[in-house]
C-alpha cells in the first residue's frame, strides 16, 4: 500500500523568521503524526539549511522548489543539484506551472532538470497539469500525456521509480477552485496507465501521483479518497500551520481507513 505524502510548496512565501517559527512549531506537531503520512516542505532556498536544521530526526523531509538544468559553473542566481545533494535534500519541485508561465520552463527542461536530480540521487517532483482553455477545449488528456511524454523522456525503468509526479491543473492554482475527485481522479488514472503502459505494473502501482490545486482542510479528505490519489502538493494551505496539520490529521485519518 502506498504511503500518503502531503507536501507543503510554499513558493515566494514566509521570510526567515517565519520560516524558523513555522519549522519550530512543526517540530512539536510532527511528534503526533502517525505511520502511513510523509510531510515535506519546500521552503525558499535562502532558508533550506535552516528548517534541515529544526528539523532533523523528525522525519519531515525538505524539498527546493526548483534547480538547475546546468552543472556547477558561471550562471549567476542559478542554484545547482550538487548544490541541494550538499544539504542532504530528498526531494525537489520541478515544472510547477508557475515556473513554466513566468520563466518559460518547458517539458524539455523539466526533462533536463529531472535528469539533473536523479544523478544526485534526490527525488523530483514533476509538476505537469492543463490550463482551463485546454480543458474546456476537451484536451486535458493529449496535454496530460504529451507532458508525460516530454518531462520523461529518456527515463528508463530503474530511474522512473524513484520520482513523484504531480497533477496540477492550472485552473486550480491559487485560485480556490478546485477540481472535483472526480475530476482528479480521471487524470490520476490515466497518469498511472500511461505509467503501466510506459513501465509496468509495479512501477505503476508504486508511484505517488500527488493533487495540487486549491487542495485545503476542507476537501482534502475525499480527494484523498479517490484510489490514485497519493498526497497532495499544497500551496496556499501549507503556510498556515493550523490549515497543513489539519491535513495531515485528515491524511493520517484515510490512511488508517484504506490500511481496513
Ligand atoms: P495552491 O497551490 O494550493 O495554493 O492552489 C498549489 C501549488 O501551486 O502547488
Amino acid at each position: 500500500m502506498r504511503d500518503i505524502i502531503m507536501a507543503g510548496n510554499w513558493k515566494m512565501n514566509l521570510d526567515a523568521s517565519a520560516v524558523e517559527k513555522f519549522c519550530n512549531e512543526l517540530l512539536e506537531f510532527s511528534h503526533s503524526v502517525e505511520e502511513g503520512v510523509k510531510m515535506i516542505i519546500a521552503p525558499a532556498y535562502p532558508f533550506l539549511a535552516m528548517g534541515k536544521l529544526i528539523l532533523s530526526g523528525t522525519g519531515v523531509e525538505l524539498a527546493a522548489q526548483d534547480v538547475s538544468f546546468r552543472s556547477d559553473g558561471a550562471f549567476t542566481g542559478e542554484v545547482s543539484n550538487t548544490m541541494l545533494a550538499s544539504l542532504d535534500l530528498k526531494y525537489c519541485i520541478i515544472g510547477h506551472s508557475e515556473r513554466r508561465q513566468y520563466h518559460s520552463e518547458t517539458d524539455r527542461t523539466v526533462n533536463a532538470r529531472l535528469k539533473k536530480l536523479l544523478e544526485v540521487g534526490i527525488t523530483p517532483i514533476v509538476c505537469l497539469g492543463e490550463t482551463l482553455e485546454e480543458r474546456e477545449g476537451n484536451r486535458t488528456q493529449e496535454v496530460v500525456l504529451s507532458q508525460l511524454k516530454g518531462c520523461f523522456d529518456g527515463i528508463g525503468l530503474h530511474d522512473i521509480g524513484k520520482c513523484i509526479i504531480a497533477y496540477e491543473p492550472v485552473w486550480a492554482i491559487g485560485t480556490g477552485r478546485t477540481a472535483t475527485p472526480t475530476q482528479a481522479q480521471e487524470v490520476h488514472a490515466l497518469i498511472r496507465k500511461w505509467l503501466e503502459d510506459q513501465y509496468d505494473n509495479q512501477t505503476s502501482q508504486e508511484l505517488h501521483i500527488l493533487y495540487g490545486g486549491s487542495a485545503k482542510p476542507e476537501n482534502i479528505r475525499e480527494l484523498l479518497m479517490q484510489p490514485d490519489i497519493d498526497g497532495g502538493l499544497i500551496g496556499g494551505a501549507s503556510i498556515v500551520l493550523a490549515q497543513y496539520s489539519k491535513m495531515i490529521q485528515t491524511a493520517c485519518e484515510v490512511y488508517q481507513e484504506r490500511k481496513k
